[in-house]
């Protein structure tokens, strides 16, 4: 499997960079992030002038109480959704006024993206579920490298169930393996072991720090697991809608 990214300007063998000033365009700059939702007098504030700035190749671990916008925050970042006011950057481009097809296109070029709800697709086997990016983007071997992915994240029985058919802790497995079969510069991933056993959990933290060290992949993790957190660069709190180093 290609551990490069011929999108990415990564340079595999640099070290972490967050001690010393990140002269290098950020991977992902989010700039007085607010988002409300909700119309007065019933509106609610879930991000408010937050900051974040994560270099190219790091990990990040973002955690907080259940409710205080980690899931917002993620989607915001990916351009999944647009904020109220404040902007977000992948490598120096801004989402803010581009549309929905352009936002798209600049996630299917940077990003890997595992939802808290997995967002598998009903009607697609696993295999066809992982598949599926990889053949938006026109890449050749998607199916041999879906198959590889699968494999790696412990699945090779399951390539022909539907989601349905699949545990919790599986269809967790399957959106892994989609989000990164194609080695992404950027994995977002949504308490990504939230759903798995303790051995399953760390062979998925050994993939995702695997991809890390060896293609240089960013990592942008929101998760309650504190062994993940910890192996994160740098871990992060979001509280009252901002973000703060961790304690
Ligand atoms: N579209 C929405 N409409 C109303 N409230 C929302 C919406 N999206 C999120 N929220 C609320 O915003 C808060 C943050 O949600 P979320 O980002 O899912 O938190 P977390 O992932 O940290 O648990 C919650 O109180 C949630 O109910
Ligand atoms: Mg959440």
């Amino acid at each position: 499997m290609l551990l490069s990214n011929e999108h990415s300007p990564i340079n595999v063998n640099q070290p972490s960079t967050h001690h010393h000033t990140i002269t290098a365009t950020p991977a992902i700059l989010a700039t007085n992030l607010c988002k409300s939702v909700g119309e007065e007098p019933n509106k609610i504030s879930i991000l408010s002038e937050l900051q974040l700035k994560v270099a190219a190749g790091e990990s990040v671990a973002i955690v907080g109480s259940s409710g205080s916008g980690k899931s917002t925050l993620l989607g915001l970042l990916a351009g999944l959704d647009q904020p109220s006011s404040g902007s977000v950057s992948v490598k120096g481009a801004a989402f803010s006024g581009l549309d929905e097809d352009a936002r798209a296109a600049i996630r299917g070029k940077n990003m890997g993206f595992v939802f808290q709800s997995f967002q598998l697709l009903p009607t697609m086997t696993a295999l066809e579920n992982v598949m599926l990016p990889m053949q938006l983007a026109n890449q050749a071997n998607a199916k041999q490298v879906a198959l590889a992915t699968l494999e790696k994240v412990g699945l090779s029985a399951r390539v022909s169930h539907y989601p349905k058919q699949l545990s919790g802790g599986e269809q967790q497995r399957v959106a892994i393996a989609r989000a990164f079969a194609s080695q992404p510069a950027i994995l977002f991933a949504d308490e990504p072991t939230g759903n798995l056993d303790l051995a399953t959990g760390e062979r998925i933290i050994e993939l995702l720090f695997d991809l890390n060290h060896a293609a240089g992949t960013t990592l942008i993790l929101v998760t309650h697991d504190m062994k993940l957190a910890k192996r994160c660069q740098r871990s992060l709190t979001l509280n009252n809608g901002q973000l703060s180093e961790s304690l």
